[in-house]
């Protein structure tokens, strides 16, 4: 991607991006000699561990197809996606808009690759933007939305494969306690994590996958587990299955997925009652 001319010129292509080590998990193009070398250094520390970084991230975009797909079905068509990630296949906006065409929908993200690659995308779509919002101050993600979702009307939050780059966990169940306020009876909440089994985060591999996104764009990496998932849920009404693997979750695929038996991401989506 080097001498594209949608790089803008403030990002550092030395510097690995977890949005652009994501596309490149997922078979993308849209990425540097930097961001695949961390990206081959992940999915061997995977390998280790017993864990197919691909089938993770495989696994977490089928749940997310998967799960708009429903809520668009279940009528809702408004949806606010953060830590949207580069464009890929079936993206968010593309497959509720097959359900209900004029559904609105807001990309969040903060890396500036992602943002220049979704606005060239969604440039003739007047139902969807993209704007430029840090997960870490909730308040002015909602703030962006609020300029083009009406809150008093159902919305689906989205936050998939994006709350394991805060370490932190309080701040984590503090953003997304604020996140989840603007939601009006009827709106949904989704969520998918990074999770491993027991005992497999016992491993040093674990802290080198720690160690190669700690010197990512995120500069940080933690995986939680089905009760830390439980709590940012409280209150709402999970839908079937719960909280599951993303790739179990209302999934017919009769596919066993076997690189996922020693961890990969827990996934739930919960409806306000
Ligand atoms: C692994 S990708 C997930 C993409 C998509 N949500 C999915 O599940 O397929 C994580 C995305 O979150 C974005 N991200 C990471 N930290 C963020 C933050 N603090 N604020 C906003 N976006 C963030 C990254 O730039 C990247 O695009």
């Amino acid at each position: 991607m080097a001498g594209d001319e949608r790089v803008p010129a403030q990002i550092d292509p030395t510097v690995p991006s977890v949005a652009r080590m994501y596309d490149y998990y997922l078979g993308g193009k849209d990425n540097f000699p930097a961001d695949r070398e961390a990206a081959e250094q992940v999915i061997e520390l995977g390998r280790q561990t017993g864990t197919d970084i691909r089938e993770v991230a495989l696994a977490n975009r089928g749940f997310l197809i998967r799960g708009v797909r429903e809520l668009a079905q279940a009528g809702i068509r408004q949806f606010l996606d953060i830590g949207t990630g580069l464009p890929t296949q079936d993206n968010v906006h593309q497959v509720v808009q097959r359900v209900t065409p004029d559904a609105r929908v807001v990309y969040t993200d903060n890396d500036p690759i992602v943002l220049a690659h979704a606005r060239a995308l969604l440039a003739d779509n007047p139902s969807t933007i993209i704007v430029d919002a840090d997960l870490r101050r909730p308040e002015s993600v909602l703030e962006a939305a609020a300029g083009h979702l009406d809150f008093t009307q159902p919305t689906a939050i989205v936050i998939a494969a994006v709350l394991h780059f805060l370490h932190d966990d309080a701040e984590v169940a503090r953003i997304v306690e604020t996140l989840r306020r603007p939601l009006v009876p009827g709106g949904y909440l989704m969520i998918s994590h990074a999770y491993i089994e027991p005992g497999v985060g016992e491993e040093a591999t674990v802290d080198e996958v720690r160690g190669v996104y700690g010197r990512s764009t995120s500069g940080a990496f933690a995986w939680r587990g089905r009760e830390a998932l439980h709590g940012y849920f409280e209150g709402l009404e999970l839908l079937d299955p719960g909280v599951v693997p993303a790739q179990q979750w209302r999934n017919d695929d009769p596919y066993a997925w076997p690189g996922l038996a020693k961890g990969g991401v827990l996934a739930g989506v919960a409806r306000v009652p």
